[in-house]
């Protein structure tokens, strides 16, 4: 009983350049009416939400409940202790009930299978709140904020400094879509998922490098980005990682580099010290707590039917 004509929100290039154009405008619109007070926007009215998270999260929990109830929903947070997913029911199990009784679901779960399979069994649109693949509603975020930041997201420069992990998937999948500069340093050994870089370089859309010298990579960049060294699940490795990733923290000299026009980015949770410094984090190009707002504001995902690369998908979510 498998229900794949549904349309989740998994990956961002599932979409076209079309369609995640017009979720960010929409995004601009629903955010300056929530700031001027109103509220009459309720197109979650007499919806729930279900939210899985096997990991730990303040802005996704805060920001996914948070723009569920400004927009008239419900979302429920089902935590570690709730749901034992795998260990006390099958993922494909909790997909078919919870689906049963609400609107929507999202996850943030470790395996990226584990959310494909909560999708794949699932009769509500699944939402992807973070895998140790991805990471696609954080980059929409960091898309808004760019928009809001450069005046644009075609053609700016993106400098990601540090691990090949699930925010650059992310970066890589929306550069398959949308026409950026985007550059990855990070150490030998850390690179992202090659065929995730291969993909993104085959759309032929953006400009795409990985390298290994990051004061070389950030000069002239727009943006300069960074993410902790160790991702929730790679803990244990901290103490390594922190040896392996040795001139790959963004100071002050880094963001000097990359000249005036460099405004500094972080999904945030950070470690200031470690991949970024407190001053850096602290500068008025810093633009982190923005961009951390821009959660609350992807939260009315309204794609049209006609736009999305795979014409087969029926658009249920947030009519
Ligand atoms: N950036 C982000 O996803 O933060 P949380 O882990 O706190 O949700
Ligand atoms: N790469 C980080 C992102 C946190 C939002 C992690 O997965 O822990």
């Amino acid at each position: 009983n498998v229900k794949n004509s549904i349309l989740h929100f998994l990956h961002i290039d599932d979409y076209d350049k079309k369609t995640i154009m017009h979720i960010l405008e929409r995004a601009i619109e629903v955010k300056s009416l929530l700031k001027s007070g109103d509220r009459s926007f309720q197109p979650f009215k007499g919806k729930s939400m279900a939210m899985i998270f096997t990991k730990p999260s303040m802005r996704t929990r805060v920001s996914f409940e948070t723009g569920f109830y400004l927009l008239g929903g419900h979302a429920i947070y089902l935590g570690p202790d709730d749901i034992q997913m795998g260990k006390r029911e099958e993922t494909r199990d909790i997909s078919r009930v919870l689906s049963g009784y609400n609107d929507l679901i999202m996850g943030r779960v470790f395996a990226h299978q584990d959310i494909l399979d909560l999708a794949r069994f699932s009769s509500v649109p699944v939402i992807n709140g973070l895998t140790d693949y991805n990471h696609p509603c954080q980059i929409m975020a960091d898309a808004l904020t760019i928009i809001e930041h450069g005046g644009k997201l075609e053609g700016v420069k993106v400098v990601y400094v540090g691990d090949g992990n699930n925010i650059v998937h992310s970066w890589l999948r929306l550069a398959a879509v949308v026409p950026i500069h985007f550059v990855c340093a990070c150490p030998q050994g850390f690179e992202p998922d090659q065929s995730t870089v291969e993909a993104a370089k085959k759309a032929g859309v953006s400009t795409i490098e990985i390298v290994h010298d990051p004061k070389e990579a950030v000069v002239g960049a727009n943006f300069v980005y960074s993410d902790v060294w160790a991702s929730m699940g790679q803990k244990d490795e901290a103490e390594l990682r922190m040896q392996k990733f040795q001139g790959f923290q963004v100071d002050e000299d880094l963001m000097a580099l990359a000249g005036p026009q460099a405004y500094f980015m972080h999904c945030l949770p950070a470690e200031r010290g470690v991949e970024v410094t407190d001053g850096v984090v602290e500068a008025p190009h810093s633009i982190v707590f923005p961009q951390a707002e821009n959660r609350l504001n992807l939260k009315h995902l309204q794609p049209a039917e006609n736009t999305l690369k795979h014409p087969g998908l029926r658009t249920l979510v947030c009519k």
